[in-house]
């Protein structure tokens, strides 16, 4: 299922709209019913209001109503369009890895997050990416 949602993430990059950067993202998230849903980044003129593939995943499966049936997430991303041409996987930026804590909060699931590379993918627990992270329960 990994390599299928890794799959999904390199397709997703495709998608990206980066003319700025010209470095394309693309992210996939597994639902708990087996449902994929993609994002990709999505950029601007006013170059600080960027999307990010992941947030824009994130957002999507949240406002389809299926926060809380994520599982995993898969991120793929490359310069000049060429998805995992180099030799390291790209992870999460920082902004990204809190928006996805959200996520492992909500869900009680330390997300495995698989970033692609030209070989195959690592995978990262959330938990690995964003330790001693600030979420939902400092609020209480
Ligand atoms: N980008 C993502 O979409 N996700 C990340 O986790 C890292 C960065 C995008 C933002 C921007 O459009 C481009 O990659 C270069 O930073």
């Amino acid at each position: 299922m990994s390599d299928a949602l890794v799959k999904a993430a390199i397709a997703a990059a495709r998608n990206a709209y980066a003319p700025y950067s010209n470095f394309h993202v693309g992210a996939a998230l597994l639902l708990d019913n087996g449902d994929i849903v993609t994002g990709s980044n999505f950029e601007n003129a006013s170059y600080g209001m960027t999307l990010c593939a992941e947030t824009v995943a994130i957002a999507k499966a949240n406002s389809d109503g299926q926060l809380k049936q994520i599982v995993a997430i898969a991120v793929a991303g490359g310069p000049n369009g060429k998805v995992a041409a180099g030799a390291d996987a790209i992870t999460p930026c920082g902004r990204c890895r809190q928006v996805i804590k959200e996520v492992a909060d909500l869900t009680t699931r330390d997300i495995p997050v698989y970033c692609a590379h030209a070989d195959g993918y690592d995978t990262h627990l959330l938990s690995d990416l964003l330790p001693h992270g600030f979420g939902p329960a400092n609020l209480k």
